[in-house]
This record gives C-alpha cells, structure tokens and sequence, in this order.
C-alpha cells in the first residue's frame, strides 16, 4: 500500500508571508483553516436566482468549530512569542472556546469572561474542558468586554478579543483561501455581524490579496445583525441587546468604525434580520443543504434571503456566505424545534404508523 505524507498546515504557515511572523515566532496551531467552500444546491432554486452561484465558507469546520480559531493561533502565538503568561477574553462563547484550546496547547493560563445564562452549551463545555477559568458576569457581552480591557490595561495578561490586531490578521486568511478556490474573489461576500471583527478582517483579506495580485475584483461586503442587537444599523449603542443568536448579542461592537470602512468601500450595506428570520435560514440549510451552522450564522444566510427577495443581487455573479460556527454548539436552540420529532411505543406497529415512504 503506498504510504502517503500527512502533512496538515495551519493559517500561518500556509500564509506566513502575508502576516506579522518571523523565524522567532513560535506557532501554536491546531491546523486550522483550509475549510471547504460549499456549492448550494438549493438556496438559488429556492430564491428563483437563475444565473448566481452561492457558497458556504463553512467555519464551523475548524478545530474548535468556529472561525475563531483563524485568529486565535495568531494572537496565541504572538502571545508566546512576546513571552505572555496569562491570555484574557470576553466572549459570546465561540472567542473563549478558542482562546481556552490555543492556550492549552501552550500552557499559557487562560481567563474568559462570558454573559450568565446566554452563552450556547457547547462553547460553555469547551471553556471548561480545554481548562480556562470561566467566570460568569451578570451582564453581557459589551459589559464583559469593558471589563477585560480594564484588566488588561497593565500588560500583565494579554487581551485576545479581535480589538488585538493578531487577531484581524489571523481572520483575513478566510478571504485569501476564497480567492485561491474561486481563482478570483466573488461579487458579494455575506457575513454576520457582532463585534465586527470578522467583516474587518474580510475586507482587509480581500483588499491585500487584490494588492498581491492574486485577485482582479473586490466583493461588496453584506453585512447582517440580529434585529435586536443591530446597533450598527440604527446608528446608536444598544443597551439590552437581545437575540437568539447569542453568539452576535452585542450592543457596542468593538469593530464599529472599521465595519462600516468595510461596507461603504467595497459599496455593501449592512442591515438587520430579525429571530424568526434567522431561525427559518438555520433550519433551510440543515435540512435542505445537509449543512449545520449555528444560529448567527443563519443571519448571513438569512440577509441574503432578504436582500435576494428585493432583487438586489445581479445576475452571473457568486455570493460567498461565511458560516461562522458549527450548529453542535447550540444543543438547546438546536432542540428547540420538535416538528420532526415523535414518540412512540416500541412496537412494530407503532413504527410503521409514523414511517410513510
Ligand atoms: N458568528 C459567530 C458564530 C460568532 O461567534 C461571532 C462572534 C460572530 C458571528 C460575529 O463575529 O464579532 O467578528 O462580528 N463571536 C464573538 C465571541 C463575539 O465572543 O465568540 P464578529
């Protein structure tokens, strides 16, 4: 049988020259990255959208099951490197997961801060078993976040939310590895929206990458809040911000003034989706694309949705949605839809009655 090299490379090394490494810098990874674009099958049919193509940037396959991870082995690294002994972060649940496996793997120790009660299971699970100290602050995010600034301050422990720019650098390597698929970038490049790191990063991938020459075009940036957490849309803080996408419940986003630097240079918009929208796109493509991603990320595929009812999409063109995490780290939410589900006595006959081919 022949043997063949098994050789997995991460973010950074795959893209080491377009980001702040040297020889010195050690690189903590956990392979991530190199996540397929998924071709929909049935959103365009759907939509009646003829002559458009629509991929799934699928981020819910990385290590620790979100785009985090893209960032995270920078700013752990750097970290390392800067000879950090402690890493700090608030979080919906997806940064700390991250955060708590990168630093694991190099034992530094790790601090998350997340909001009680509002933070999906799975990620909370992962916080605890890659070993960070979890501590849950009765407020949310944005309060949370203020707090770990405020603790950072001194130096003594490294802040990892996405305002460390590693971060940012690690994040944009999903727009390199969409041109390298696609041989060009696409026309629209939707995304959700939370703190606004993501849709930063993007922007600041698609535009270096032009730069480099590997692609002609830039896409418009789409970007999408949850209707109740959409303060980037109605152009004021939210102080309660609410939303079963919990991962994106955020009323002050970090990244505010680079997100909207994202929409009105590549001449995208960012808008609002409301849950019951959200929960319609999160279920269409786990059941009609075979494709599971979490709550926030059906807001990406919930605004396209929208914004192709109103036409706004030209034809001949291809819409990158980024699925920001997988849908197994919301059991709950997951759960919370029994329309498929029956009860039934374990009989023969009782099996049969429900099974109707
Ligand atoms: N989708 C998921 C699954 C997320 O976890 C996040 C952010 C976003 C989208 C939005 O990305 O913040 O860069 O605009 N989660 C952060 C966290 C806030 O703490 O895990 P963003």
């Amino acid at each position: 049988m022949k043997k063949y090299a098994i050789k997995k490379i991460g973010i950074i090394e795959r893209y080491q020259e377009y980001l702040p490494v040297t020889e010195r810098t050690p690189i903590i990874s956990l392979n991530e990255g190199n996540t397929p674009l998924i071709l929909a099958e049935a959103l365009p049919g759907y939509l009646g959208l003829k002559n458009i193509r629509i991929y799934y940037k699928f981020e819910g396959l990385n290590p620790t099951g979100s785009f985090k991870d893209r960032g995270m082995t920078m700013a752990i690294s750097k970290a390392m490197e800067a000879g950090a002994k402690a890493v700090m972060c608030a979080s919906t649940g997806n940064t700390s997961a991250s955060a708590a496996a990168y630093a694991s793997r190099c034992g530094l120790k790790c601090f998350v801060l997340i909001p009680e009660g509002k933070i999906a299971k799975g990620k909370l699970i992962q916080a605890y078993r890659y070993g960070a100290k979890t501590i849950m602050v009765k407020g949310n995010f944005d309060q949370a976040l203020e707090m770990v600034k405020q603790m950072t301050q001194d130096g003594k422990i490294t802040l990892v939310n996405s305002i460390n720019p590693y971060r940012i650098e690690g994040q944009k390597t999903a727009a390199f590895e969409i041109v390298d698929d696609l041989g060009d970038a696409p026309e629209y490049h939707a995304i959700p929206v939370g703190n606004a790191g993501n849709i930063t990063a993007y922007w600041k991938g698609y535009k270096e990458y032009q730069k480099a020459g590997k692609s002609e075009t830039l896409p418009k940036m789409v970007g999408f809040q949850a209707a109740g957490s959409a303060p980037i849309v109605l152009g004021h803080r939210v102080e309660k911000p609410e939303t079963i996408a919990t991962a994106i419940r955020i009323g002050n986003p970090a990244g505010w003034q680079s997100a909207l630097a994202a929409r009105d240079e590549s001449g995208g918009l960012i808008e609002a989706v409301t849950d019951d929208e959200i929960a319609w796109a999160y279920k269409f493509i786990a059941e009609r694309e075979g494709v599971f991603a979490e709550p926030a990320s059906a807001a990406a595929v919930a605004g396209v949705i929208k914004l192709a009812r109103r036409n706004y999409f030209q034809e001949g063109t291809r819409i990158v949605i980024t699925l920001t995490g997988s849908g197994l780290k919301d059991p709950d939410y997951a759960l919370s839809f029994d329309d498929l589900v029956e009860v039934v006595e374990p009989t023969y006959e009782a099996v049969r009655r429900v099974v109707q081919p």
